[in-house]
């Protein structure tokens, strides 16, 4: 009995022995649940085994194995806990490492659109307005007949309507608009006195097309109503525009014309940027290049829209944006403004 006793006892030593030799060395999660399986496992677990011939021990002998055998699972236990959580600790740390974000690493560069030119040449326009006062407006681009013609002083009949060949979406009443002077309109029956918008915009007029002149193009027009305003504020106005988008050198001179909304009207020419007045291809070697039309507002127009020609008065001009890119940039066609060639474009 006491042979059988000491034996069972060895065998205990030796097999925690063996356990703990072989768990020493154990690197990772897997091996680890095999050595569980192999001596804890309580199917086919050693200690397991050992403890199925309980039964057949004898009385005094059985309570000590029994304790010898939980003193072994005990401590076997509990350096598996111990060997979980250090392994635990190896990978997380082996994770951080390696998923470890250098962050001095230069960032990968998002590929970034940009403006237009001629979306570019507008938002400059209308800035120096806004700075100046002006609210920026808008208005339909298929427009009536009687917003782009009639209220602006050119009746059904009138020759000035030969100057803007008209894209008709139903003949004589509904049309694609040529300019944006039928904004100024809507702008006068929508506020009162004083008024100062600028309004850009595209226009459609049925050209011949080529280097110079497209069927779309834009337009930027201004407007300012007040009981005070003489061609002097137009022209003071209109000259800080010319020297804030080409330069605090720049010349303007006016030169009478005529639109059937303004009296009187005129043209703008400015001294060339290019060749500051000396003559080059750009200017057609006049020195100066035309940069709008401009004028005070005719009484007609005042009255249609319901203001007092004795009290209020003001001026008009329209610029247009593509003659401003395309001095800027120094660029000779203005069919590349709406041609979509990225080659174009990227350059902006
Ligand atoms: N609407 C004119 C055109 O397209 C340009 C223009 C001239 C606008 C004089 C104005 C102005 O407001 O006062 O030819």
């Amino acid at each position: 009995m006491i042979g059988q006793l000491d034996s069972l006892l060895e065998q205990l030593d030796a097999l925690q022995a063996r356990a703990i030799e072989q768990l020493e060395p154990i690197e990772t999660s897997a091996e680890l649940e095999e050595w569980d399986n192999t001596y804890l496992g309580r199917k086919r677990g050693e200690l397991t085994n050992l403890s199925s011939v309980m039964g057949k021990l004898s009385k005094d002998v059985r309570p000590v194995i029994g304790q010898k055998i939980n003193a072994v699972k005990a401590e076997l236990t509990e350096r598996l806990a111990t060997k979980k959580e250090a392994l635990r600790q190896r990978e997380m740390l082996q994770a951080l490492e390696q998923e470890r974000i250098d962050v001095t690493l230069p960032g990968r560069a998002l590929p970034a659109g940009h403006m237009h030119p001629i979306s570019r040449a507008i938002w400059d326009v209308t800035q120096i307005f806004v700075k100046m006062g002006f609210h920026v407006v808008d208005g339909p681009e298929v427009e009536t007949d009687y917003y782009n013609f009639q209220a602006l002083n050119m009746p059904a009949d009138h020759p000035a309507r030969d100057m803007q060949d008209t894209f008709w979406v139903s003949p004589g009443q509904i049309l694609l608009r040529t300019q944006t002077s039928p904004i100024q309109i809507r702008a006068m029956q929508q506020m009162r006195p004083p008024v100062r918008v600028v309004a850009p915009g595209k226009v459609y007029r049925n050209e011949a097309i080529d280097a110079s002149h497209e069927a779309m193009f834009h337009q930027i027009e201004g407007l300012l109503i007040d009981e005070y305003c003489t061609m002097g504020d137009l022209k003071g106005c209109l000259e800080r525009v010319a020297r804030e988008l080409f330069g605090e050198g720049r010349q303007i001179r006016f030169r009478g014309s005529y639109f059937p909304f303004t009296e009187p009207s005129a043209e703008m020419d400015m001294d060339c940027p290019i060749c500051a007045g000396k003559g080059c291809r750009t200017c057609k070697h006049t020195g100066w290049i035309e940069l709008l039309g401009c004028g005070m507002v005719h009484p007609r127009v005042l009255r249609e829209v319901g203001y007092d020609p004795a009290k209020y008065r003001g001026f008009a001009f329209g610029l247009g944006p593509e003659r401003v890119a395309m001095l800027k940039y120094s660029i000779g066609e203005i069919r590349l403004f709406s041609g979509n060639d990225l080659r174009f474009l990227k350059q902006f």
